[in-house]
């Protein structure tokens, strides 16, 4: 057997959206370090975005920060406009814009609900929709890459585990779930590959309260397994893998990247 080599994405276009802070901002770095041209999506912080851009160029690759709000379909099309124009192509998107907007389902508002579909699930499809549509408009080069183009959708281990408090949100990663195999179904035979990564417990700003003092931290590890809370690095890892070469033969799955989290951890004694 060959010698198992690192993944590269050497020669790749790779958008990346939601790529200010926390796991995009984690993807963005190492698939600059992988050897792709990154175009780095925020929607408000410029300044983290720059930061992402900054580190990237000055460990030799390149990149650009492109602002948009996923959930709007004009600025989508803008964003891959720009990618394309300042990159000639896109080869890799990842879907990683997400918020949360958490309330008891009694008090949900309307606007709590729809903002967080329209941004994790909606801003999913809107990105996706544009990348097939590029993938298939433009050469596919299998000197840089056997598929035609790659997606990864940002999911969350609340795909598949419910989430009281938080109904909005894991209805928006379920529906990303469903979504991503589907399409995936959809476009497998144009070599068009669609994953999903699901984290659990990734120390970022989304779930800081979670984290923060040892007493929450010492609550949070009693969910997971392997006793420690991811890093944004340990999702960027797994992108980099999905979006490589190494998993080509992957396609309509998802990657939980979550310490166990989603081995329903209190039946280890119970049950
Ligand atoms: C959420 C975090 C949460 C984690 C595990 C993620 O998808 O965004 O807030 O800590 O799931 O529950």
């Amino acid at each position: 057997m060959a010698p198992a080599t690192l993944p590269s994405l050497k020669d790749q276009v790779a958008l990346v959206t939601g790529a200010s802070s926390g796991i995009g901002a984690a993807i963005a770095r190492a698939f600059g370090a992988a050897g792709a041209t990154v175009a780095a999506n925020y929607r408000s912080s410029q300044e983290g975005a720059e930061e992402v851009v900054r580190d990237i160029v000055a460990a030799g690759g390149r990149a650009l920060a492109l602002q948009a709000d996923v959930s709007e379909e004009d600025e989508v099309r803008r964003l891959f406009d720009a990618t394309v124009q300042a990159f000639g192509r896109v080869d890799i998107v990842v879907a990683n814009a997400g918020i949360q907007q958490d309330a008891a389902f009694a008090d949900m508002t309307l606007q709590q609900w729809q903002r967080v579909l329209d941004v994790n699930l909606t801003g999913q499809f809107l990105c996706a929709r544009e990348a097939v549509r590029r993938f298939d408009a433009q050469q596919a080069d299998p000197r840089i890459s056997r598929a035609r183009g790659k997606i990864i959708c940002m999911s969350s281990v609340h795909e598949v585990i419910p989430w009281a408090g938080h109904v909005n949100y894991a209805a928006s990663k379920g529906g990303v779930m469903l979504m991503m195999k589907s399409l995936a179904q959809e476009v497998a035979q144009r070599r068009i590959r669609v994953n999903g990564i699901a984290p659990g417990a990734i120390r970022t700003d989304i779930n800081t309260e979670a984290w923060a003092t040892p007493e929450a931290e010492q609550k949070l590890l009693k969910l997971i397994p392997y006793g420690r809370v991811g890093d944004p690095e340990d999702v960027a890892a797994a992108a980099v893998w999905l979006a490589s070469d190494q998993s080509d033969y992957v396609t309509g799955t998802t990657l939980m990247v979550d310490g166990g989290m989603s081995l329903y951890p209190a039946f280890r004694e119970n049950g």
